[in-house]
């Protein structure tokens, strides 16, 4: 199976994508895209020999369609079996999701359906929530909403900050996503439930 990776920033999640296939060989990194040129996981994945690709989103205003236009090139050319959006910051229209629907996945900081959007971590302590975590699901053109394929569960601790807080997710991320990515490729579908402990 071919996978394409979509990041906007330090690809932490997309590093450990790329490295669980590239040691596990269950699936084939084709492509990590981005819609800022600058963001520091471009450079991670040409390391690693994997293409990359970007289209600076800020060159097209709000002309979403236009970007999107201009992203599928590359993405389109490397024939991805499955896109895998990683640390990605952009809402992508319903006309690109369907492009991919059934072969899409994200990953989300939080235990959804619980803060879909952003701010996840603050609005968990805020709500005074004693559990946080992650979500890794299928991406359909409702934002943070498609079927969910995984999740990660890490406490809240008394003096959590939403820096330390999501530091601890992310730990979780990294464990969650390559997981269910393996499963996903090999057809499987149902959730997994993963707990914090190592
Ligand atoms: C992190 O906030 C993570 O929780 C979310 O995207 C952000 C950047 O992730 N999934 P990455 O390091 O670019 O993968």
């Amino acid at each position: 199976k071919r996978v394409a990776i979509l990041i906007s920033g330090g690809g932490s999640n997309m590093l450990r994508l790329v490295e669980a296939m590239q040691d596990g060989g269950f699936a084939t990194p084709v492509l990590v895209g981005s819609n800022d040129p600058a963001a520091a996981g471009l450079a991670r994945a040409a390391a690693l020999g994997v293409p990359i690709a970007a289209v600076d989103h800020r060159a097209f205003g709000r002309d979403r369609a236009g970007f999107e236009e201009q992203l599928l090139r590359p993405l389109l050319e490397a024939e991805p079996d499955v896109l895998c959006l990683a640390g990605f910051m952009r809402v992508l229209t319903p006309a690109f999701v369907r492009r991919f629907e059934g072969r899409m996945l994200n990953i989300h900081p939080s235990l959804l359906p619980k803060y879909p959007g952003l701010h996840t971590h603050q609005r968990a302590l805020d709500a005074g929530d004693t559990q946080a975590g992650c979500t890794v699901h299928e991406v359909t053109a409702e934002l943070d909403a498609g079927p969910m394929l995984g999740q990660a569960v890490v406490p809240v601790l008394p003096g959590d900050t939403a820096e330390t807080l999501a530091a601890r997710v992310l730990v979780q991320e990294h464990r969650l996503y390559p997981q269910v990515l393996r499963r996903f490729v090999a057809g499987e579908r149902a959730p997994l439930m993963l707990a914090q402990a190592g």
